[in-house]
C-alpha cells in the first residue's frame, strides 16, 4: 500500500500578499473578488487533499480512484455553490473530460508554464482578469497546481501500477493526465463569476 510521507505542499495556498498578474491599483470590488476566489480555492483543495488523503490511507491508489472519480466532481459542485462563484480544476492535459480548458485557461496555463520555467515560484504565481464571455463581464481568477511526487505521481506518473492503469482507462477511456514528473505544472485552479 503507498503511503503519504511527503506533505501535500502543493495544497497549502497560503494566501500569499504578491499578485503576480494583476497590477496594484484594482478597483475594490476586483481587490475583493480575488480575495473571495483566493478562498474558494483553498476550500476547494482541502476539500479535496482530505478526501485523497484518506482514501489512499485506507485503499491505495485503487481505491483512491473510485473516490476521486466520485467525489472531486461533487466536492467542486458544492463549494461552487457555497461560494457563487464557478470554482474548478482544469488541465492542458485532463483526465475527466469535463475538466478540459478554455481558450482563455489554455493561454493562462501557458504563461504560468513560461514563469515557472523563467524561475517564477509557481506557488506564487495567480491570475486574475476580467474578460468578455458572450457579451457579459465576467470575472477570472486562476492559479497553478503542481505536480507533488507523492501522492500525485501514483495516478499521474510515468511509471503507474498495472492495476492502477487498468483501472484509470476502465473509468476514463480518454485519459491523458499520465506521464508527469514532480515539480511539473498539473494544472490549475480556475474561478469564474458574472459580473452584473
Ligand atoms: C488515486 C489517484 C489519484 C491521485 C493520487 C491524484 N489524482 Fe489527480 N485525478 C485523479 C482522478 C481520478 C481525476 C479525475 C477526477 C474527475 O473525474 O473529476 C483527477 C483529476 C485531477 C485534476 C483535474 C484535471 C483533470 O485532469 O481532470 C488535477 C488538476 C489533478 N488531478 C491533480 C492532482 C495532483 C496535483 C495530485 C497530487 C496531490 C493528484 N491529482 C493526485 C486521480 C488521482
Amino acid at each position: 500500500m503507498l503511503r503519504i510521507i511527503a506533505p501535500l505542499t502543493l495544497f497549502a495556498l497560503a494566501a500569499g500578499p504578491a499578485l503576480a498578474e494583476t497590477p496594484m491599483a484594482q478597483p475594490n470590488a476586483d481587490v475583493e473578488r480575488i480575495a473571495k476566489a483566493r478562498g474558494a480555492i483553498k476550500g476547494l483543495a482541502e476539500g479535496l487533499k482530505a478526501k485523497l488523503v484518506t482514501a489512499m490511507k485506507d485503499g491505495g491508489p485503487v481505491a483512491a480512484l473510485d473516490v476521486c472519480n466520485i467525489e472531486a466532481p461533487k466536492i467542486t459542485a458544492a463549494r461552487s455553490a457555497e461560494s457563487g462563484m464557478s470554482v474548478a480544476r482544469t488541465a492542458l492535459k485532463v483526465r475527466n473530460q469535463n475538466n478540459a480548458a478554455d481558450d482563455f485557461e489554455r493561454r493562462v496555463m501557458e504563461q504560468f508554464i513560461e514563469k515557472i520555467k523563467s524561475g517564477a515560484d509557481a506557488m506564487k504565481l495567480e491570475h486574475a482578469e476580467t474578460v468578455e464571455m458572450d457579451g457579459k463581464k465576467v470575472f477570472r481568477y486562476m492559479k497553478p497546481i503542481m505536480t507533488a511526487g507523492s501522492p500525485c505521481l501514483a495516478c499521474h506518473g510515468s511509471e503507474l501500477k498495472p492495476p492502477v492503469a487498468e483501472k484509470i482507462k476502465a473509468l476514463y477511456p480518454k485519459d491523458e493526465a499520465t506521464g508527469f514528473s514532480a515539480g511539473d505544472m498539473r494544472g490549475a485552479f480556475t474561478v469564474k463569476q458574472a459580473i452584473e
